[in-house]
Parts: C-alpha cells; structure tokens; sequence
C-alpha cells in the first residue's frame, strides 16, 4: 500500500483540507505516514496569505529536493493556496515538483500522483466543486472541524482569498447534518463549522441560523462554535440563534481588521467603525458574556499615525479576549498590491509590539478577573505541564488546565485559582 505524508500550513480550513486529501487518498489505497523518510507521496498543503507563509513554504521545498535526489521515485505534491496562488512560477522555481493542485482540484490528485490527467486541470477553480461526497479522514477527538462553505466572494482589497478559493458556495445541509451525526456517534462532542465568510452560509434553503439550529438538535453535540463570520453577514436571525441554543457557545471570533473608517473603507470591508461597535453591544446584549476575539492588520497602505491611533483606540474600548495581529503582506493580485507598501517595515513593527502589549494586559485583566469563578472544562487531554494535570477549553474558548486526569470529552467544573493572558488553571470541583 503506498504512503503518503502531508505537512499542513495556513488555516483551519486547510487542516480540514488536509483531512479531506488523506480521506480520498485512502480510499484510493493509499495509508498515511507522519514521516516523510520512507513515504512513497510528500505533499505540502500550502496557505498564501502572507509573503511569510509563501516564504516557509519555499525554503521547505528546497529540503524536499533532497528527497527526491535520494529517491527518484518519490513523487512531491504542493496543494492549496499557494499553489493556486503561484501557479507556474512555483513550478520554474522548483522543477522537481511534480504535481500540483489548487483547492478546486483534489478530486484529481489519485490520477494525477499515477502521472495521468492533465496537469493543467488541477489548477482550475471549479465553482461547483464541494467534495460533498468524498470521504473525509478527520482525527478523532473531542473536536470536529466541518467546513460548510469554501471560496469568498468579499474581495477584501488586501486579501488573496477569493482569487485562490474561487466563488462563494456552500455544501448541502442535509449533508452537513449527516456529517455532524456520524461524528457525534464516533465521540465527537464540539462541531466547529468552517468558512472564509462562514456566516453567508445559505445552500438553497437554510442559512447558517438554520444550520445552527438544526445542528444544535443533534444528540451528543454538546458545544457549537463557528469561524470566521465576516461582520456584515452578522444578521439578527444568527444572533437570534446564539442567543437561543444553549449549544451555540458564548464565543465569536469577529474580525474587524481596522479601527479608522478611512482604511476600513480602502480595505473594502463594507462596515463603518460606529457600525461594527453597535454589532458587537447588540452581542453583548443578546448574548450575555459573550467572548470575542479579533484579527487585525496594521501598515495597511498609506494608515497615517492618527488611523493606528484609532485601531489602538477600538481595540481599548472593545476589550477582546483575545486578538491575531499581523503585519500588512502586499499580496500580487490584489486590488490593494497596486498601493504598494507605504508604511515602511519598521513602523509596522512598532505599531504591531504597540498593539501587542494592549492586547495582552487586555486578555491578562479579563482572564484574572476569572480567578475564583467555576468554569466548565470539555477534556481534551494531558495538560503538556505540569505533570498529571489535564488540559481542556472552557465555552468561551479559554484554555484551562487543572489538577487530575479526566477523559478526553467530559465535562469538568473547574475553580479558577490562577490566570494568564492564555490560559486558566485550578482544581476540579
Ligand atoms: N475570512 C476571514 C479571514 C481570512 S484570512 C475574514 O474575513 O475574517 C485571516 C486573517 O489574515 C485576516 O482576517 C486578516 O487579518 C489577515 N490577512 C489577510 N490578508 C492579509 C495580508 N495581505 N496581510 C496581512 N494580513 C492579512
Ligand atoms: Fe479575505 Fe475578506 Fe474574504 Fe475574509 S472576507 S477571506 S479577509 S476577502
Ligand atoms: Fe492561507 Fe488559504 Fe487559509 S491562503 S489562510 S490556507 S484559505
């Protein structure tokens, strides 16, 4: 039986990519391997969001030659989005790739790793491809990863998405349900929906407040979260249905990217800064202790000392639990790559360390204000330190460590006794 190994970057999504290759590849004979020496397929699951993930990638593929110097026979694969991304640049810049495939394209890869099919093809985007009927290997655990859209169609200006993932669609309900059902039977006790705008959801006749609802009903499911909505496509019915589903947790990663409605505009985000703070105290309101966690950019082009200010400023008032912050990346293709990169490297890098240590007081103030509450722990595993203490998330998505063993998948009521910006930790009650 031939193996095959595969190295995963970017996002959740990819990960359950990943899953979703390993699962057509095994159905197709092939079993895999969590090392690369003696597989007979190395494949890089590639993300192309920032000029640093594209970079990791390329210095990787100068190791892999090595590789295939030693034996001949191996074939080396780049999936997903940087291969779509780069196209044939990839391939003049490491000839001894042999295949490459974007998102749209994975149906291919068993004929493509024998050497038939046309290359070409599998760099296609397809808007109707879903893989709703291919098997997918996901891990077993506590915790599934169910992708229910792919593609974007936002075009946010600095964002390489919708041109490597293609146009918006999302798969059937009554096969996302399925899904969600045979997890739930095989242990799974959180469902994590994923999609680029996840909350545009709709398959024809369910929108993502429907899917939430109907998946809330599902026996064994005990907690729901999903990533990432985009803050326009936040309608009053999904809000409705986290409010209303105990399962739905009190958890929202909502990406606001700026806090200067003049870059937020350039950016083609499609929500005022005013519009975005009423979004989040309607949250606030319907769903009582909600948790939210953000992304930002900075050095966006031409993002004055005074736009920074204000993202500083928002980032203050909104107090969210937690934040990925990430230099701007010019990104060829984009509509904001002809702006250039106007904010000089080290700029960005102030504003970034500025912005990073808000953040983290933020998170330490918030999760120290826990020290003494009970939180609910679903088990995920050994704590990796100190030794004999287990590990788990609470609702809100807070890593909590405490005292014992417990099963991967109970529930834990934990007393906080101590807190970081990352992490909780006490006894089990
Ligand atoms: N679909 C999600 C995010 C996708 S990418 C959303 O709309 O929120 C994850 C994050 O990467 C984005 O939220 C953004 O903050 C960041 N990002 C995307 N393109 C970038 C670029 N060119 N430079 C820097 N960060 C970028
Ligand atoms: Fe990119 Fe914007 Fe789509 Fe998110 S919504 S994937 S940031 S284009
Ligand atoms: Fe990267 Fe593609 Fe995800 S560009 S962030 S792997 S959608």
């Amino acid at each position: 039986m031939p193996s095959v190994y595969i190295e995963t970057y970017g996002c959740q999504m990819n990960v359950a990519d990943t899953e979703l290759v390993v699962g057509h590849l095994a159905a197709h004979g092939y079993r895999r391997t969590d090392a690369p020496d003696g597989a007979d397929v190395i494949m890089l699951n590639t993300c192309a969001i920032r000029e640093h993930a594209e970079a990791r990638v390329i210095g990787r593929l100068g190791e892999l030659a090595r590789y295939k110097r030693r034996r001949p026979d191996v074939r080396l694969g780049v999936t997903g989005c940087m291969a779509q991304h780069l196209r044939g640049r990839l391939r003049e810049r490491a000839p001894w790739v042999d295949v490459l495939v974007g998102p749209d394209g994975y149906r291919r890869l068993p004929e493509l790793l024998r050497g038939d099919g046309d290359p070409h093809v599998a760099l296609r985007l397809d808007p109707s491809e879903t893989y709703a009927d291919l098997p997918s290997a996901r891990e077993s655990g506590v915790r599934a990863w169910v992708t229910v859209m792919r593609g974007c169609d936002r075009f946010c200006t600095f964002c390489i998405v919708p041109y490597v993932r293609g146009r918006e669609r999302s798969l059937p309900g009554s096969v996302l349900l399925d899904q969600v059902r045979a997890l739930a039977d095989a242990g799974v006790r959180e469902i994590v929906y994923l999609g680029q705008t996840v909350n545009a959801y709709h398959d024809g006749t369910w929108d993502f407040a429907e899917l939430l609802r109907r998946t809330a009903d599902v026996a064994g499911i005990r907690r729901i979260r999903f990533t990432s909505p985009h803050p326009s496509d936040m309608t009053d019915r999904l809000i409705a249905a986290m409010a209303e589903c105990p399962a739905v947790v009190p958890q929202l990663h909502l990406p606001v990217q700026a806090g200067s409605d003049g870059v937020l505009a350039r950016m083609g985000r499609e929500y005022s800064v005013a519009e975005y703070e009423a979004l989040v105290a309607q949250l606030r309101a319907r769903v009582p202790g909600i948790a939210l966690s953000t992304d930002v950019i900075v050095g966006f082009p031409g993002e004055t000392d005074e736009d920074f200010a204000a993202t500083e400023a928002l980032v203050t008032r909104v107090r969210y639990d937690s934040a990925f912050l990430f230099k701007y990346s010019p990104r060829e293709g984009t509509r904001a790559w002809k702006w250039g990169d106007t904010v000089p490297e080290t700029e960005k890098g102030r504003r970034l360390q500025r912005l990073v240590a808000l953040q983290e007081a933020i998170s330490a103030e918030i999760n120290r204000r826990l020290i003494g509450a009970e939180v609910e722990a679903l088990v995920e595993g050994p704590a990796r330190r100190p030794p004999g203490w287990t590990s788990g998330k609470t609702p809100h998505l807070k890593t909590v460590i405490f005292a014992g063993t417990a099963r991967p998948g109970d529930l834990v009521r934990v007393r906080v006794e101590a807190a970081t910006s990352h992490t909780l930790s006490g006894h089990a009650i």
